[in-house]
C-alpha cells in the first residue's frame, strides 16, 4: 500500500510513464530522492531510455525533493544516531566494528574457505529477526547465495540456541540462488521488490566475488570484471540506503598463491570492493578452532583483532 502509493508519486513526474515508474520501483527507486540524486547513466541503463530524458527525471525530481545539500555536523551525527547495528554473535568482534553490522552500509568478510565467513552470514541472518524490545531490528534477511553454500538447518540450529522459532525463522530468510554473475545482478531487482513486501534489514551476498572470479579469467577481461563489480556493488550501496538496511558480502582469498594468475591472497575486486566497503574484515583460522577478525583500513575505527570461534549454537566468543 504504501509502496503503491510511492510509485504513484513517481508517476506524476514528467516523463514518467507506467512502464518506466514500474522499472525504477523494481530497481528500488520508490520516492523523489532516491531519483534526485541517481546518476543519469544509470537511469538510462534501468529504464531503457536515453540520457538526455534520464537527466529530465532526474531534474524534475530534484525539484520535487528537498534535496537539501550541505547538513551540520549535528545533523549528520543524528543521522548516525538512527544507524541500526546486527550482532554478529560474538561481543568482542561486536565491539572490534562499533557495536556489530551497520546499517546503511556494506561489510565485507574475506578470508580463506573454513574462515568462518558464511557462519557469521547465517548467525546475522537469525540476529537481524530479534525483536526490538530485546535490542534487535525485528527484520527479514535476504540471502544472495552463489554457491549453494546455504544451509536451512544451520539457520534452525541458530535460532534454537537462542530460543527464537526455528521455523519461524527460517521462514525470514528470502534465499535466491544466483547461476552466474549476470543473474546474480539481475536478483538485485527481485531484492528490492521483496524489501517492499517484507521488512527486509539485512542483505547478505555469500559470496560477492566466486562468480566474477570464475567467469572473468585472465587480463584482457579484468577491466570488463572490475566495471560489472562496481554496478553490482553500486546497486547494493543504493539498497542498503533505501531500505535502511544492513549489507554482509563474502569474498574468499586463498593462503598459498597457487594459482597461476593474479594474486590470490588478495581479495577479487581488489580497489574497487575496497572503496565501496564500509567495513572490511580479515578472517583467519588459528589454533584450536579459534579464529580471528581483523578489521582493514575502517574510516572511523582503530585497527584491532577479535577472537571468536563457531560452535554448534552459532558464532560467539
Ligand atoms: P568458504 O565458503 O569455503 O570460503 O568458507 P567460509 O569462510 O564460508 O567457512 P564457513 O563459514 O562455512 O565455516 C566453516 C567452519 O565453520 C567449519 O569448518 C566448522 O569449523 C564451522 N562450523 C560450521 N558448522 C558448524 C556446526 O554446526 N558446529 C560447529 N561446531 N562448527 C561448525
Ligand atoms: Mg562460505
Amino acid at each position: 500500500m504504501a509502496a503503491a502509493h510511492m510509485a504513484d508519486q513517481i508517476e506524476s513526474l514528467p516523463g514518467v510513464g507506467k512502464a518506466t515508474a514500474e522499472k525504477l520501483k523494481d530497481a528500488g527507486y520508490t520516492d523523489f530522492m532516491a531519483l534526485a540524486v541517481a546518476s543519469p547513466a544509470e537511469l538510462g541503463d534501468i529504464c531503457e531510455i536515453g540520457e538526455q530524458s534520464a537527466i529530465k527525471i532526474i531534474q524534475a525530481a530534484r525539484q520535487k525533493a528537498d534535496v537539501g545539500g550541505f547538513l551540520s555536523g549535528t545533523e549528520v551525527f543524528e543521522k548516525r544516531q538512527n544507524i541500526g547495528r546486527v550482532s554478529t554473535g560474538s561481543k568482542a568482534l561486536d565491539e572490534l566494528i562499533g557495536g556489530g553490522v551497520e546499517t546503511q552500509a556494506i561489510t565485507e568478510f574475506f578470508g580463506e574457505f573454513g574462515s568462518g565467513k558464511s557462519q557469521i552470514c547465517f548467525q546475522l541472518g537469525v540476529n537481524v529477526q530479534i525483536p526490538a524490545e530485546k535490542g534487535g531490528l525485528d527484520g527479514d534477511a535476504l540471502f544472495i547465495d552463489t554457491e549453494s553454500t546455504f544451509r536451512p538447518e544451520r539457520i534452525v540450529q541458530i535460532a534454537e540456541a537462542m530460543d527464537m522459532d526455528g521455523k519461524e525463522a527460517l521462514s525470514r530468510c528470502h534465499v535466491a540462488r544466483a547461476y552466474n554473475s549476470h543473474h546474480q545482478i539481475l536478483l538485485m531487482d527481485k531484492a528490492n521488490e521483496l524489501a517492499q513486501e517484507h521488512p527486509v534489514r539485512l542483505l547478505v551476498v555469500d559470496s560477492l566475488t566466486a562468480h566474477f572470479r570464475a567467469e572473468y579469467l585472465g587480463r584482457g577481461t579484468l577491466a570488463d570484471r572490475q566495471q560489472k563489480l562496481n554496478k553490482f556493488i553500486h546497486q547494493l550501496q543504493r539498497f542498503a540506503d533505501v531500505h535502511d538496511a544492513a549489507v554482509a558480502v563474502t569474498n574468499q582469498v586463498h593462503s598459498k598463491p597457487d594459482t597461476f594468475f593474479g594474486d590470490p591472497t588478495k581479495p577479487v575486486g581488489g580497489h574497487v570492493v575496497a572503496h565501496a566497503s564500509n567495513m572490511r574484515l580479515y578472517l583467519r583460522k588459528s589454533k584450536g578452532g579459534k579464529r580471528i577478525a581483523r578489521l582493514i583500513d575502517s574510516p572511523n575505527l582503530p585497527e584491532g583483532e577479535a577472537v571468536f570461534g563457531v560452535t554448534e549454537e552459532g558464532v560467539r566468543d
